[in-house]
């Protein structure tokens, strides 16, 4: 069966989508359809019918989730959906001079999202944007392994 898999992008000045725009290149090369998906506009619903998922996200204000991404967070947050059929990995785009909130955009996607049962794959990728390193540089380099465990996770719960 052919994998899907749809990206999330919550960004503030294009970083986010950029990373998501390259990521999407490598999945499709290895096989699985994929939609890059900005937040804006979207709410609970898109997670309705499951799935796979990757938010892609950068921080923003006092560790928050860019303005794109507040109303389906928000929404997440109000509806508290049943997302047990949700299988999920999250790019966290941050700085470190931002010690006291790294990459809390992603970070907060990922505590939600696990609360409502949806399963994350992997571990989160952090993106320092101080650390000299090309954020879609880090994600093409992580996706990889990623959709190893994924694809992984997928054969043994078949
Ligand atoms: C006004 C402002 C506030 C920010 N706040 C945080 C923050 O609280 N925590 C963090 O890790 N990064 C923070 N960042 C860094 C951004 O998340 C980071 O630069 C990211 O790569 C931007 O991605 P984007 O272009 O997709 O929005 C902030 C950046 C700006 C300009």
């Amino acid at each position: 069966m052919e994998q899907r898999l749809t990206i999330l992008v919550g960004t503030m000045t294009g970083t986010a989508q950029l990373v998501a725009d390259e990521v999407a290149d490598v999945l499709k090369a290895r096989g699985v359809a994929v939609e890059v998906r900005p937040m804006d506009g979207l709410d609970a619903g898109i997670f309705a019918a499951g799935g796979a998922f990757l938010i892609c996200s950068s921080t923003y204000g006092q560790g928050d989730v860019p303005d794109n991404a507040q109303k389906l967070f928000a929404d997440l947050e109000q509806k508290k959906p049943d997302l047990a059929r949700v299988v999920y990995g999250v790019i966290a785009l941050g700085d470190r001079t931002y010690a006291q909130t790294f990459c809390f955009g992603g970070k907060r996607f990922d505590a939600l999202l696990q609360s409502l049962g949806a399963r994350r794959v992997g571990d989160l990728l952090l993106h320092d944007a101080s650390a000299g390193t090309m954020p879609e540089e880090v994600a093409v380099d992580w996706i990889g392994p990623w959709l190893d465990q994924f694809r992984d996770a997928r054969d043994k719960a078949a």
